[in-house]
């Protein structure tokens, strides 16, 4: 049997084709447009998620015999809203997880209902990024647009309901949405009514390796696949990811490196950050996680290469990059704001430290340190918790770059244990698809089985005490500009 993992990122959707056993036999990518409409805010067009996702099998399957294929599943980016009306109709554009417009909605939420009852009813607080701010953003700046909600979901959600024609979600995407009860996996009541939002509103919850249904008879048709193919529920792109890189059970780490970056630990136990700068979200193996998120990780390599530099030669830009610790110019990340730890949607990307003798190559080294910096901020609120992690897995695009996982390995003083795929969300996807089906017992089982570390990344102490002091002097520059990022936005 064949199974799709669908990976519905922000930039394209890549879709894996994946043997019951886990052998990869083919992966697609297909863009989409992503628009900025005004500084801050970022939208995308669920039908054309629907049309490349589409395309994307089509494509992924063609060569193969497509009556194997057995099921579908995904990881999507998270939080992200979509609005449907009462024909199932997409309200307005997609309001996506890396949107700042949220600020006044979130100021609401966290300082007059307040931190602590957020945290009590959904294990977190409110950030721009979440879905809850957004629903009531639609409520009080398009009031026609919210009169016409007959159904709210998140963005893989929108392509499960077109495949299936169920109006679902997963435990761990829908724990992002501020309106989900994380300890108790259902909706939060009180969080509903703060937002407005009625039960009948919200999508089904299932677990992540759970059946929603089957392809819809036409459209398993103009996929040329078969209606017998099931669709489940999946996850949201980090648990979905942890899945497909083996992180399950207590105390494993997931580091992605893609358009956003995080830092994800399983856990056996639900438990909540007393300062909430980590997420407590569910995981996709039927446990929880606590994840960091930042907003622009592999994103900021991506601008400086292709905006700045105008080159798509990255490997080529990272060569002779090799004295690594002693870069006197530092970057900081914040170019859609930041999210974990620091919660500041004023931020804003910026280098500093640079002299006359300053070259090209030291502020590309100061681009993939500053992500590797703040990623390390991250794991020291995991630190502080009593949290002792000593190894994590990595993927994502920004995976792809040996200098990088150096870095990451040296920075944050962790074993870096590289996978046979880096393709995390697809591969996971795909992974939780073969579950629905019963090809293995638990998602488990399906990562001891499918799941292979190829390399291990150590750190060196010379460089970890190197880095160490550079990354004291990071600490210091956000809390410095803070007040002044906060003026010139
Ligand atoms: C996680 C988050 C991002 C998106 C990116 O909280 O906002 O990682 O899921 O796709």
């Amino acid at each position: 049997m064949l199974y799709i993992g669908v990976d519905l990122g922000t930039s394209a959707v890549k879709l894996l084709l994946m043997e019951a056993s886990g052998e990869i036999k083919n992966i697609v990518s297909k863009e989409y447009p992503l628009s900025f409409p005004k500084p801050g805010w970022s939208e995308q067009n669920p039908e054309d998620w629907w049309e490349q996702t589409k395309a994307g099998i089509k494509e992924l399957i063609s060569g193969f015999d497509a009556s194997q294929v057995a099921g579908i599943s995904f990881g999507g980016q998270m939080h992200g809203l979509v609005i449907l009306d009462e024909n199932d109709k997409v309200i307005r554009p997609a309001i996506l997880w890396n949107d700042g417009r949220t600020v006044k909605e979130c100021d609401y939420l966290n300082n007059e209902i307040g931190k602590d009852k957020l945290s009590e009813y959904t294990a977190n607080i409110s950030f721009t990024g979440f879905t809850a701010p957004k629903i009531l953003w639609v409520k009080e700046n398009e009031p026609d647009n919210f009169a016409r909600i007959k159904k709210i979901m998140l963005p893989k959600d929108y392509i499960a309901y077109k495949l299936s024609g169920v109006h679902c979600t997963d435990v761990s995407d829908a724990s992002g949405m501020l309106l989900f009860d994380v300890k108790n996996r259902t909706w939060s009541e009180e969080m509903c009514r703060i937002c407005d939002v009625k039960s009948e509103q919200l999508p089904r919850i299932f677990e992540s390796y759970e059946k929603v249904g089957n392809v819809l008879p036409d459209v398993a048709s103009e996929l040329g696949i078969s209606a017998d193919c099931l669709v489940a529920a999946g996850a949201g792109d980090n648990a979905a990811a942890a899945v497909g890189t083996g992180t399950v059970g207590n105390g494993a780490c997931n580091i992605s490196l893609g358009t956003s970056g995080t830092i994800f630990i399983s856990s056996d136990k639900f438990g909540v950050d007393e300062n909430n700068a980590l997420h407590s979200f569910d995981h996709a193996d039927g446990s929880f996680h606590l994840m960091g998120c930042m907003l622009s990780a592999a994103s900021c390599n991506k601008w400086w290469m292709e905006e700045i530099l105008k080159t798509e030669d990255f490997a080529g830009e990272q060569k002779g990059i090799d004295d690594l610790g002693k870069n006197h110019v530092f970057f900081l990340p914040y170019l859609m704001g930041e999210r974990s730890p620091n919660n500041d949607p004023n931020a804003r990307g910026t280098f500093i430290g640079m002299t006359m003798d300053t070259s090209r190559q030291d502020m590309t080294q100061a681009v993939l340190e500053g992500v590797a910096f703040a990623l390390r901020d991250s794991l020291e609120v995991a630190r502080s918790l009593g949290i002792d992690i000593k190894k994590t897995r990595i993927c994502g695009g920004g995976a792809k770059s040996p200098l990088w996982k150096k870095m990451i390995a040296n920075i944050m003083n962790l074993d870096v244990e590289v996978i046979k795929s880096e393709e995390g969300p697809a591969l996971g996807g795909a992974m939780l698809a073969a579950v629905a089906k019963g090809e293995y017992d638990s998602v488990k089982a399906a990562a001891d089985a499918i799941v292979e570390v190829v390399d291990t990344v150590h750190p060196e102490a010379e460089l970890v005490a190197r880095y160490e002091e550079r990354y004291q002097k990071f600490k210091t520059i956000y809390p410095a500009l803070k007040s002044v990022y906060a003026q010139i936005v």
